[in-house]
């Protein structure tokens, strides 16, 4: 075999081990861009080491059969011709779209960092509800009220950010990135701007094209207690674990009085006051109150910051909504609140998998759904 072709294709196949190995064992942040980037780099290798040998052919043949499988199996891995939903999914119909994404949401965030918690909550409020569909963004009509108008949705925001990536998005890639993917793309950047982890979704979403205000009597309200909670999360298929896990969205973020002015008179039949709130917090709370309905209180001490303070504060009876104290004062979620108090790294580990898992529910892939042109209205 004439030595110099054995080299080429000695270290072209070298350059493929070492380059897929980084992209596995390495932040799953470089993934995109290793993946895109592999078939590039392979190109400029074939350009650098390999020139088309006068003499040998055959070994030339069997180099560019190798080259083929790989690009092959790379393109197994961007889910060419697929419906389904894969990490590089727009790598090659339009690959600036997740940096357009997170560019937008880093711009706003800046201005406003509250948005953080809003793009969460709308990613959350998303796919409980018909699935990661993007059905609550469409506005309502006059034949139909939609889920975004529902109380239990009127103090979700943030939906300026989503519309500005996205008619950034129609201009370089018109009809290629869904709502859905936007929204979800922009509460994983949301949750690493507020100094939480980092974490990569797949997409391929598609855009349901059903909004209706009766599909949110689905959403937990929040006089739920523990075991009603694990009920609902579990009929979504999250474990109570998971659930605690999402319930640490709360370490951002604001609740209004509205949403627990009910702990504080008339309880039940047999407290005016939910006996559950430390008596200082308590007082915290009916300060809050005394601005009205719409009074804003912080979930923990760092409203714009993701940590764990939000688990602490349970652990000192500081829960802000009955829904939040309950995890504590269960005997079935106690020691999952306790743990994720204790272990910052493990909260961390355990929201991301559980918001990946939440990224996925009921998503509508190829002819099930659209990509909406506007985010606002089925096409
Ligand atoms: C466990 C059941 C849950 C209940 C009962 C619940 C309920 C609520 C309520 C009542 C508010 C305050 C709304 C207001 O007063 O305007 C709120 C805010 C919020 N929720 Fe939840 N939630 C739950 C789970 C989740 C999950 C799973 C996430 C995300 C993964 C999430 C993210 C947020 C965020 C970030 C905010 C703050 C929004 C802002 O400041 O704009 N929640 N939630």
């Amino acid at each position: 075999m004439n030595l110099f072709s054995s080299k080429c294709i000695y270290k072209y196949i070298s350059f493929c081990i070492s380059d897929k190995s980084v992209n596995v064992s390495t932040h799953s942040s470089l993934n995109t861009f290793s993946d895109l980037h592999h078939i590039y780099l392979a190109l400029i290798m074939l350009k650098s080491f390999c020139p088309k040998p006068r003499h040998n052919m055959a070994t030339w043949n069997l180099f560019l059969v190798i080259m083929l499988m790989d690009i092959m199996v790379s393109g197994w891995r961007f889910g060419f011709g697929a419906d389904g939903l894969s990490m590089q999914y727009y790598s090659f119909s339009c690959p600036p779209a997740e940096g357009i994404v997170r560019d937008t949401v880093n711009k706003a965030l800046r201005s406003d960092p509250t948005l953080a918690a809003a793009l969460i909550r709308m990613h959350f409020h998303d796919c409980f509800i018909q699935g990661c569909d993007a059905s609550i963004l469409i506005d309502s009509t006059k034949d139909n009220v939609a889920e975004k108008d529902s109380p239990a949705n009127l103090s979700l925001r943030g939906y300026e950010v989503i519309d500005d990536a996205k008619e950034q998005l129609e201009q370089l890639c018109p009809g290629v990135v869904s709502c859905a993917d936007i929204v979800a793309m922009a509460s994983t950047a949301a949750v690493f701007f507020a100094g939480g982890p980092y974490y990569d979704i797949p997409k391929g979403r598609k855009d349901g094209r059903i909004s209706k205000i009766m599909d949110t009597i689905n959403l937990p309200a929040p006089s739920l207690n523990s075991s009603e909670l694990i009920k609902m999360f579990g009929q979504h298929g999250f474990t109570a674990q998971e659930m605690v896990a999402l319930s640490g969205a709360h370490t951002l973020g604001v609740a209004r009085c509205s949403s627990f002015k009910q702990r504080l008179s008339n309880f039940d039949s047999t407290h005016d006051v939910d006996p559950t709130i430390d008596a200082q917090f308590l007082k915290t709370l009916s300060k809050t109150c005394s601005g009205g309905d719409n009074a804003e209180q912080n979930f923990d001490s760092t409203r714009n910051t993701f940590d764990n303070d939000y688990f602490n504060q349970l652990q000192l009876k500081s829960g802000v909504l009955f829904s939040d104290q309950t995890l504590f004062m269960s005997p079935k979620t106690k020691p999952i609140v306790n743990g994720y108090a204790l272990n910052q790294a493990m909260f961390f580990m355990d929201f991301q998998q559980a918001m990946l898992k939440m990224s996925l529910l009921d998503v509508k892939e190829g002819s099930k759904g659209e990509v909406r042109a506007n985010c606002r209205k089925i096409n």
